[in-house]
């Protein structure tokens, strides 16, 4: 292996991106981009199939039979997950986000969780660890995610209609079966779940305000998100966008809202609370409000490669890294290249033009 190890200085010529500038960086501590933006959360998509085919994400016209999914052989193994999960921590993290496609599809997730639980931040706290899911498999997992130290799940749900759900996720799946994911979610001890429901004009915008109904006083926390013009696939145009503004004055004609503070500084929901104490929504609104200046998330994409936003074109691969034998250190010091010259912000300077460009996939890199 030593013989084909590279200097961490040719890094660059690992990915067709442009020249990574060269600097020595520490091997961990925090970093910021070049706008001032913490490495806070990382997401990390642990498999790219899902068993549901929603209309927004994984159209049935891309993602048919024939569609090349990544072989087992390039999927990142969990030792190679958590090794730079550990080194992500070193350099800040405090969040991991679990999602796919849908990640409770990967075979034995509950020994990943289980490994990603042992890791400490700096100041010796635990990470928050928590994983987005269809919900179709937590009658069966809600247990043993628990067990396994799983702290918070988030499920998406895009309608009640029993009909409209079933098209939106396009293989059929009845929506008493995602209730009763989330009724296991209780079972197992999760206390408040989070529901995210993308909306979309003319498609699902009249369940608004029955999701928010239905979990009102439950304690679950629906969250309504602006369809996106994620990847390639999915035939956004902004004339589907539902603006959060609306879905908040729609809730507020049954239920008055107000504003209430972010829990924390970058929360990409708006939170918003029912006057009568009866619990709290939110809204994301990537595209009408877009919250690029206080974007803290990387992204691992299953085969190693971190992004550095999700409508990027490119990843920066930390699989062949650790393929050609290199050093945490090295790795470490890659990663801090990586993160001290980021410049994203697509969400701000989207275009008609920037909408239509070919960008990674939803289900490749996560939600
Ligand atoms: P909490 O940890 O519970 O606060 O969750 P979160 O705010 O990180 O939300 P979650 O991970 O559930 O993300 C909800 C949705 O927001 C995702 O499915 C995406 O649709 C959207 N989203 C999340 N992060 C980003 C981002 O960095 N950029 C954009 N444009 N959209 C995002
Ligand atoms: N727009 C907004 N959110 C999306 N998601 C997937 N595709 C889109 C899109 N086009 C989000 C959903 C889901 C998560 C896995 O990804 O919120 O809950
Ligand atoms: Fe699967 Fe989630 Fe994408 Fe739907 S939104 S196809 S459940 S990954
Ligand atoms: Fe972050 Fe990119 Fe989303 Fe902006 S568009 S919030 S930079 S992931």
């Amino acid at each position: 292996m030593s013989s084909r190890v590279i200097p961490i200085a040719d890094y660059r010529q690992l990915e067709s991106l442009p020249a990574i500038p060269m600097d020595a960086s520490p091997p961990s501590g925090l970093l910021a981009d070049t706008r001032g933006r913490r490495l806070h959360d990382l997401r990390i998509s642990v498999t790219d199939r899902c068993n549901f085919r929603c209309t927004y994400c994984m159209p049935k016209t891309v993602f048919d039979k024939s569609y090349q999914f990544l072989p087992h052989s390039e999927v990142l193994s969990f030792e190679e997950i958590t090794r730079l999960a550990r080194l992500f921590v070193a350099h800040g993290t405090e969040k991991i986000r679990l999602t796919g496609g849908e990640p409770l599809l990967r075979k034995n997730i509950e020994a990943l969780i289980e490994m990603l639980s042992d890791l400490r931040t700096p100041a010796g706290d635990a990470i928050d660890l928590t994983l987005t899911t269809n919900a179709s498999l937590l009658p069966k997992k809600a247990h043993s995610l628990k067990a396994a130290g799983l702290k918070r799940l988030t499920v998406s749900l895009d309608s009640l209609d029993d009909a409209v759900f079933r098209a939106m996720n396009d293989v059929d799946f009845p929506v008493a079966r995602v209730l009763d994911g989330i009724a296991a979610a209780e079972d197992a001890g999760f206390g408040p779940v989070k529901i995210n429901m993308v909306v979309k004009r003319g498609l699902n915008d009249d369940g608004i305000a029955d999701m928010a109904r239905h979990f009102k006083g439950s304690g679950h926390i629906v969250r309504f998100i602006e369809f996106m013009d994620v990847g390639s696939s999915n035939g956004w145009r902004m004339r589907d966008v539902v603006p959060s503004e609306e879905v908040v004055e729609r809730i507020s004609r049954f239920a008055p809202l107000e504003p209430i503070d972010p829990n924390y500084n970058g929360e990409v929901a708006e939170r918003w609370r029912y006057t009568d104490g009866s619990g709290e929504i939110g809204v994301i609104s990537s595209v009408t409000q877009a919250f690029c200046s206080t974007c803290t998330r990387a992204r691992l994409s299953v085969e190693g490669k971190l992004y550095t936003c999700l409508f990027a074109h490119a990843g920066h691969d930390l699989r062949a890294l650790m393929q050609l034998g290199h050093t945490d250190e090295d790795i470490a010091a890659a990663i801090a290249l990586i993160w001290e010259r980021r410049d994203d912000r697509y969400s701000e300077v989207r275009t008609a033009a920037t909408a239509r460009e070919k960008k990674i996939e939803m289900s490749y890199i996560g939600g």
